[in-house]
């Protein structure tokens, strides 16, 4: 075990696997493979961005292994991006002992991991996240899956890694607000649970591992709690009705961890406004989105027309809008009779 690093159990549904996380996993990566016994060929599947910065370290870190390079970038998030890996796999002499490696963000996760369930009905999948987001979240729980012109993540499954390694060493190279955008997730974290990650000082690169490893506890039980998406799973939409909803106005102007973040801020206002909180909840929501230097307002888009995208979401039960609201930090609550003119006079009150 390398200094500094966590190793956090996972009990999935017929699996059971660890999340690494920590500082120079990435170095001791043949061992971790002879952990769960695979002796498999290894398939590296990243992007055009990370392969020039870290595909030769990791051709070397596992001796007869390939890299394969996939383009950079939500949109090739397809089904035809899946048909040139399934190409690549065969290529590479992939058979059913194969280990299919996701080296990169949330993008490269659940695509490589949808091409692993469905490659020869499927071979073992390990995941290597790089975005922060993608360590905290998207690694996490075990959906995998692509979009179609028609909608994000419409086409998918869920498929259990063997392992994911949190190598910390990676954020190095990522950009600002990359980071910026899964600090939202964090923070969303901290105010759905785990109330320690609502301190902005904790956010530092230093000090990833210990935050990282927070995150991902937290995620690890509310999935454990709910693996298929049937209950307490959706309190990981706070922020995120709103959020999706900004992000779709925009037309993926916003990034999502930026909507999210400004969902944070929406959604603790309506807590409030529907007399669910402390008048000072939204304060504490704001300033700390605001010193993370994530947006509290928007510009640019009719309040009506971001509550319209709202119908869109998936976050509906029976008709009705359902918003995860806060009691208090580490308190949510589901709730579906929150009337239109609160969550317009919200949205209202964040227009800049
Ligand atoms: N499966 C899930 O449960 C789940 C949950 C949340 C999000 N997601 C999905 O995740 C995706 C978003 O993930 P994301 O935010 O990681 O986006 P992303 O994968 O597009 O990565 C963002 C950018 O950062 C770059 N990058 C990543 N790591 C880097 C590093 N270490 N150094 C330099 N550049 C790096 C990527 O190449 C990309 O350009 C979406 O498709 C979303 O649907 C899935
Ligand atoms: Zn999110």
């Amino acid at each position: 075990m390398t200094p500094h690093s966590q190793i956090i159990p996972v009990q999935a549904p017929n699996a059971e696997y660890s999340i690494y996380v920590g500082s120079g996993w990435l170095d001791v990566l043949p061992d971790l493979l002879a952990q769960r016994l695979l002796n498999g060929k290894v398939a590296f599947v990243t992007n055009s961005t990370l392969a020039p910065i870290y595909g030769d370290k990791l051709r070397q870190s596992v001796p007869g292994s390939v890299v394969i390079s996939v383009p950079d970038g939500e949109q090739h998030k397809t089904l035809d991006t899946v048909r040139t890996l399934y190409d690549s796999f065969l290529a590479a002499g992939l058979d059913r002992k194969a280990i299919i490696i996701a080296f990169g963000g949330g993008v490269i996760g659940d695509m490589v991991g949808f091409a692993a369930a469905t490659y020869l009905r499927g071979v073992a999948f390990i995941q290597i996240p790089t975005s922060l987001l993608s360590m905290v979240d998207a690694s996490v729980g075990g959906k995998v899956g692509v979009d179609l012109p028609q909608g994000k993540n419409l086409i998918g499954a869920f498929k259990q890694p063997e392992m994911v390694i949190i190598d910390t060493d990676v954020l190095t190279t990522l950009p600002d607000t990359e980071w910026r955008c899964g600090i939202a997730e964090v923070v969303k974290a901290g105010l759905l649970r785990d109330t320690s990650l609502l301190d902005a000082k904790i956010y530092t690169r230093e000090n990833a591992v210990e935050f990282i490893s927070k995150a991902v506890k937290f995620k690890v039980d509310i999935v454990q709690e709910d693996p298929y998406e049937n209950g307490v799973r959706a309190i990981l939409n706070l922020g995120h009705t709103f959020g999706h909803a900004v992000e779709a106005v925009s037309q993926f102007q916003w990034r999502h961890g930026e909507a999210v973040a400004l969902g944070l801020v929406a959604a603790a206002r309506l807590s409030q406004v529907h007399g669910l909180c402390e008048p000072n909840l939204p304060y504490r929501v704001e300033s700390l989105v605001k010193s993370l230097g994530l947006p509290t307002r928007y510009k640019g888009y009719a309040s009506a027309d971001i509550r319209a995208a709202m119908n869109t979401d998936k976050k509906r039960s029976a008709g009705r809008m359902r918003y995860i609201l806060l009691r208090a930090p580490g308190d949510p609550v589901i709730v579906s009779d929150v009337p239109d003119a609160k969550v317009i006079s919200v949205l209202d009150s964040l227009r800049e």
